[in-house]
């Protein structure tokens, strides 16, 4: 997601550089969160509001950014993930409105964004880019010309955008304030002498200040160099130094958030993740709807975990709507070419948007008629550029190489799209759905320190094994499938998911005392007999752990260890019920000495067949 920065000081010698400088350095710390394009806005001397952004690497812009030609003593910086809008010099931020005296930074996602948009050009604003960050500085301008103060304008605002964000502003006509607000998206200020700082990440600040304040969602004021003002959205004052806090850890301890590894950080981060996927969706679907209700052939496609994605929603398809969709791994192309015509449509995922086979399996179907949809997390990417319809999770940037946020986000989408097309049809299912969905960002925050936990003992329990099965029925397959994929890939634990019905089949040859099956079971599948396979196992000697609603007493009865899932009655369980398998995925391979971050033999794009 974007980086963002504020400084604001008494004189142009508070902080001992530059602003330009200043802004420039932090920027470089917030790099690590991913980013297409940079840019900044300082008030200089004169009053005159310099802004200078493109697209590309702060490195390489250096030049033609001239951070070190201005000073000043308010000042804005931003590192720019898109989201609104391709990786462009226009789309890059700071936006202003159309008087150009207000420039704004943003991160996080606009929901209401095209509404707003449609207001806004009514109203005759020239709006110049692509992004919904521009659209903030004209309701501001609209506010101010009404003759409210920036604040009231702000809380206003709040109330009319939806989604998540965290804004810095700066005025021309208020030199030595920066205004924010903040809803989801983090925004954390730092306490100086005769300056304070205001950004979307502790390292992006942390050279000048270890004295934090972090805002609150709902949250708005302004910092300036020797005060800080907070209110929440109802106008009530905050008290901003009873929230002071002082931080010692490493600049690298701080760029993971304060997690060991990005892995766990990019677990807990999945509750925002899901939330901004949940921001944009219902906005992004409306011209895919009538396609994928039209009388067209579905087929979904993606490698790895982009794959297991695809599973749900090919299930999903088929269990809810009685859809004859398709899903496939996309470098096994080679057997679906020939059903490939212009009435087909391929849903092609990809978090990086890179995969090349995924992109092959796109080109193939492209060829020979289908109309193409893309789902992937970045913006602009090979995968979306050649596609039809160009559709995001939003999840920002996944570091690990292991997916696991960008995983549960796509599930988050795909899932709606699906309750959507279940509108005619069924739409008690479609809202309950959505309902289960709008709830998971919320159970996830209740129930992740627990399912911790509850992995990390396990990851002692099973550490030194040498096999894990993972088996499932219907939905829970492909759950079951991305946790087997989470443990082998991190853990090197050999781990294999197959289906419960046909685990006596074959695989249960290999079961002997203490052979650790896991069995995921949702709750609301055809399971009845799930507790059938799990007595053949157990009666080998099998190590049965249950990853089952907490009301499923057969399941847990039977089981050696128990993860005590919330009862869900959609399959928005599978964004819930995939987090024990990453948590025992990242504890086993850290009880076994392993990097999370950096699994061997593998890369996180995959650019060769
Ligand atoms: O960027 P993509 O989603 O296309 O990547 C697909 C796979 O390479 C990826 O999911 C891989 O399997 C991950 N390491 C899974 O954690």
């Amino acid at each position: 997601m974007c980086g963002i920065i504020g400084v604001v000081q008494k004189n142009e010698k508070a902080l001992g550089e530059k602003m330009g400088i200043i802004i420039r350095d932090s920027l470089k710390r917030l790099e690590y969160r991913g980013y297409d394009s940079v840019g900044y806005a300082i008030i200089d001397r004169n009053g005159r509001l310099v802004i200078r952004k493109a697209k590309g690497k702060i490195d390489d812009l250096l030049k033609r950014l001239e951070f070190e030609r201005f000073d000043g003593l308010v000042g804005v910086g931003h590192t720019r993930w898109a989201t609104h809008g391709p990786p462009s010099d226009l789309n890059a931020h700071p936006h202003t409105d159309c008087s150009r005296c207000i420039a704004i930074v943003h991160n996080g996602v606009i929901r209401n964004y095209q509404e707003l948009r449609d207001e806004l050009a009514s109203r005759g604003h020239m709006i110049s880019s692509d992004t919904d960050t521009e659209l903030i500085a004209h309701l501001i301008e609209d506010y101010l010309r009404e003759g409210f103060e920036m604040i009231d304008a702000l809380r206003m605002i709040m109330r009319k955008i939806d989604g998540s964000y965290a804004f810095l502003v700066i005025s021309c006509r208020e030199t030595d304030k920066i205004y924010f607000a903040k809803k989801i998206s983090p925004l954390i200020i730092g306490l100086g002498e005769g300056f304070n700082l205001i950004s979307s990440d502790i390292p992006g600040l942390i050279k000048y200040s270890r004295k934090i304040i972090a805002i609150e969602d709902g949250e708005l004021g302004y910092i300036s160099p020797e005060k800080i003002y907070i209110e929440n959205i109802y106008g009530e004052r905050i008290d901003p130094l009873s929230r002071v806090k002082i931080i010692d850890w490493t600049i690298e301890q701080i760029e993971r958030g304060g997690y060991p590894h990005y892995m766990l950080k990019e677990i807990y981060e999945q509750s925002i993740a899901v939330r901004n996927t949940l921001a944009s969706v219902a906005e992004q679907i409306r011209d895919v709807i009538n396609i994928l209700l039209s009388d067209r052939d579905i087929f979904i496609t993606g490698a790895g975990t982009s794959y297991h994605a695809a599973l749900v929603m090919d299930y999903a398809l088929k269990y809810y709507l009685g859809a004859r969709s398709t899903a496939f791994i996309s470098s096994e192309i080679s057997l679906y070419k020939k059903i490939f015509d212009k009435k087909s449509v391929l849903i092609a995922i990809s978090q990086s948007g890179e995969t090349i086979d995924t992109l092959n399996a796109l080109r193939t179907a492209k060829e020979r008629g289908a109309l193409i949809i893309s789902l992937t997390n970045s913006v602009d990417s090979a995968i979306s550029r050649e596609s039809h319809y160009k559709l995001y999770i939003r999840a920002g940037p996944e570091i690990g190489v292991a997916a696991t946020k960008t995983f549960t986000s796509q599930v988050t989408f795909l899932l709606y799209l699906v309750s959507e097309l279940l509108r005619e049809q069924d739409p008690d299912t479609g809202s309950l759905i959505k309902k289960e969905l709008e709830e998971s960002p919320e159970l996830i925050n209740r129930y992740i320190k627990k399912i911790d936990k509850e992995s990390e003992s396990l990851a002692s329990i099973l550490k030194d094994s040498r096999n894990i099965y993972v088996l499932g029925r219907d939905i829970s397959l492909p759950v079951s499938m991305e946790g087997a994929l989470k443990i082998k890939e991190i853990s090197y634990i050999h781990a294999e998911a197959y289906p419960a019905g046909e685990s006596k089949h074959g695989p249960i040859a290999l079961v002997e005392k203490d052979f650790p099956v896991a069995f995921t079971s949702l709750g609301f599948e055809h399971n009845h007999v799930m507790v059938s396979n799990i007595e053949e196992m157990k009666a080998r000697g099998a190590f049965i752990i249950a990853v089952a609603p907490y009301s499923d007493e057969r399941i847990h009865r039977l089981a050696d260890y128990s993860f005590l899932m919330p009862s869900m009655k959609t399959m928005a369980a599978s964004i819930l019920y995939v987090i024990p398998y990453q948590l025992l995925a990242y504890h086993l391979a850290v009880k076994r000495g392993f990097d999370p971050d950096k699994p061997r033999n593998l890369a996180k794009t995959v650019t060769v067949e």
